[in-house]
């Protein structure tokens, strides 16, 4: 190493450090990438970083600020260690946020176009019609219409749905009708066919789906979460579903991950389970991205995307 390379903590179980520092090669030689516990990592000003264990980042000394290689920073936030003046930044990267809206229209349209019944008719050599279905007459509500949720629900009313979102504050969406407050946050869930939930995890959105939400759904809605598991009481979910309250769940994230081999949800006939994969982070999309932060936070200036960690995202 020389003067003139800048070390930078990586540290994400999910994707090896090569595959970052090969992107990140392409935009500068000067960036190396050094694990958590490696002797260098001490010298970083800079870590990027999923779900790093609790307590490590307050133990580099030269830190300067986080970038979080998700679009998520509860990872991050719930340390109680954290040191307050951290720079945080978070990705908002149009890959992500388009990959989220398929993984939504996905679960939407498998429902809507009766897939696993003509899967199962087809496995049987039957060939049966169902009706066919409007969109419009159709009301999707999605829970969370910021730079992520935003999109997410211009391109299911793009599909044609009656769009519903909710937010901390009113948005302007096309096609979407923009819903704020407990009344907005109660209408959505009485009118939706499908509650689609993108909420970032922050102390307002923990335990949000709990059984009075889940009662005040419209009898028959299905239930679509890629925001954060601990924002659902699972047990609540799985009593609602049981009691035909709701027609059933498709679910990239729990509130363990990942999900334990006994837990009930893993057999349950109304519920499709993801392992976390709805916006998956990559460096092909994300590199550039985390490079300018890197860079951004050494010269003491703020991060793309900044967190306010007052707010939670
Ligand atoms: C993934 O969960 C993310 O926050 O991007």
């Amino acid at each position: 190493m020389t003067d003139q390379d800048i070390i930078v903590i990586y540290h994400s179980p999910d994707y090896p450090i090569t595959y970052w520092q090969e992107w990140l090669d392409k935009l500068t030689s000067r960036i190396i990438l050094v694990p958590l516990d490696s002797p260098e990592a001490s010298r970083a000003e800079v870590m990027i970083t999923w779900n790093p264990p609790k307590g490590a980042i307050a133990q580099m000394p030269h830190l300067k600020g986080v970038v979080s290689l998700a679009q998520g920073v509860d990872h991050l936030l719930s340390d109680p260690t954290l040191p307050q003046n951290l720079m945080i930044g978070r990705l908002i990267d149009p890959f992500m946020s388009q990959s989220m809206a398929e993984w939504v229209l996905l679960a939407i349209l498998k429902e809507h176009r009766d897939d696993a019944l003509y899967s199962a008719a087809a496995k049987r050599k039957e060939w049966t019609k169902t009706i066919p279905k409007i969109p419009e007459d159709f009301t999707v509500s999605v829970m969370g219409i910021g730079a992520i949720g935003g999109h997410v629900a211009e391109k299911v009313a793009g599909f044609g749905f009656s769009v519903l979102g909710w937010s901390r504050h009113e948005k302007s969406l096309s096609g979407v009708t923009s819903l704020t407050g407990i009344e907005g946050f109660n209408r959505c869930l009485a009118e939706a066919d499908y509650v689609v939930s993108v909420l970032p995890l922050t102390e307002d959105t923990q335990d949000i789906y709990n059984a009075e939400s889940f009662a005040k759904m419209k009898p028959g809605a299905f239930f679509i979460n890629c925001g954060r598991g601990m924002q659902v009481d699972e047990d609540a979910l799985i009593a609602a579903l049981d009691r035909g309250h709701l027609s059933g769940a498709c679910l990239d994230v729990f509130r363990v991950e990942p999900l334990p081999q006994d837990h009930p949800l893993w057999d349950h006939p109304k519920v499709t389970i993801w392992p976390h994969v709805s916006a998956q982070t990559s460096p092909i999309t994300a590199a550039t991205q985390v490079f300018d932060s890197i860079m951004a936070i050494r010269e003491g200036k703020p991060p793309v995307n900044p967190v306010n960690p007052a707010r939670g995202y």
